[in-house]
């Protein structure tokens, strides 16, 4: 690729303009590209697992019919994205192989277990929570189709966030059994939420490229303090407390300062030894097997029908 293409890339990006799917692109974008969308496509998928094992057990008809709304749309969200990914020249079976041989990355948020109601509500207000602050700047990504696919999955992202919320504090304001579920909740999905930004910025691989190229707009660090300095006062209005003793205000710089996050911890779930990882996986394989049926058929049937039309 010549220094002159490369910088007339760079100064469309420089210039806000949307890289479309047949306008030139480095290899290293549509490399990085292709591995953070579909890793993204990945996380939705895998991420309708923690809460679908709460939808037969939903408290009532109406927490049942929303929770259900959501995982779906969560499944239409990486349909969306792995579409997005296709447009850079990779196939849906590529990627798809790649999850299922556990050669692909998904979010490290979903190899925790969901133990409790309090956990669905705690995942909307939250795991939602952090995925609208990473993604609402994703909506203004040089990528042109991830872009534009954001904006309808932020819309849905925020409908999650509110119902997790709503669960939180319908629980807040119930028996003291219900307080607790709820702090019990927090305490476990709090420290994998920050997780959720990714290593901080001095140990992001790709964090340097992917703010040149605007994939990235904001830093793991800026993103994950926007989120803490947004949450906190949502859990004083719960009247339920961070379960971080470091926790504190700074009146000097308007942020609140978090304690160390066990970046171990992180490393081994990314690893795949996380509490969930082999579960997670061996799930999907195993829609995966159990679809075949409907891919076979799919197949058969587009054939009979080029057979038609060739006849
Ligand atoms: N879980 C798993 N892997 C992670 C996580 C995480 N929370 N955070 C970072 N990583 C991985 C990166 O994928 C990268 O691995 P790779 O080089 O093998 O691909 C490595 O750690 C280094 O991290 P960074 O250099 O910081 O990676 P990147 O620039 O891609 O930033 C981020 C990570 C912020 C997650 C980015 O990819 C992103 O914004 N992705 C889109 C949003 C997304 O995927 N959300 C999924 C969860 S939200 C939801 O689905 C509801």
């Amino acid at each position: 690729e010549d220094a002159d293409r490369l910088a007339r890339f760079q100064a469309r990006i420089d210039a806000d303009e949307r890289i479309e799917p047949n306008d030139f692109m480095p290899a290293a974008y549509r490399r990085t590209l292709t591995r953070q969308i579909s890793q993204h496509a990945h996380s939705e998928i895998i991420g309708m697992q923690p809460e679908g094992n709460w939808i037969t057990r939903a408290p009532t008809l109406r927490r049942k019919a929303a929770l259900l709304a959501k995982v779906q749309d969560e499944c239409g969200h990486g349909l969306y994205l792995y579409a997005a990914a296709e447009t850079l020249g990779a196939t849906r079976e590529e990627l798809v192989d790649q999850l299922l041989a556990g050669r692909a990355k998904y979010s490290s948020i979903f190899n925790y277990p969901t133990l409790s109601w309090a956990d669905i509500g705690a995942i909307g207000w939250l795991v939602d929570g952090a995925a609208i602050m990473n993604q609402i700047p994703l909506c203004r990504c040089s990528y042109g189709p991830y872009a534009r696919a954001m904006i309808r999955v932020c819309k849905e992202e925020s409908f999650h966030q509110r119902q997790g919320y709503e669960i939180m504090l319908t629980l807040a304001r119930g028996t003291a059994e219900q307080r607790e579920m709820a702090q019990d909740a927090l305490n476990r999905w709090w420290w994998p939420s920050l997780m959720m930004f990714g290593p901080p910025d001095a140990a992001s691989a790709h964090s340097d490229s992917s703010m040149r190229w605007k994939i990235k707009r904001f830093s793991n660090d800026e993103l994950r303090r926007k989120f803490v300095d947004a949450t906190v006062p949502q859990a004083h209005v719960l009247g339920l407390s961070i379960p971080d003793p470091a926790l504190r205000y700074d009146s000097a710089t308007g942020h609140w300062e978090h304690g160390a996050i066990d970046w171990e911890e992180f490393r081994q779930v990314i690893a795949g030894n996380g509490p969930c990882n082999r579960e997670r996986l061996a799930a999907r394989r195993q829609a995966h097997e159990d679809g075949a049926w409907v891919r076979e058929a799919a197949l058969a049937f587009a054939a009979r029908r080029a057979r038609a039309e060739a006849a």
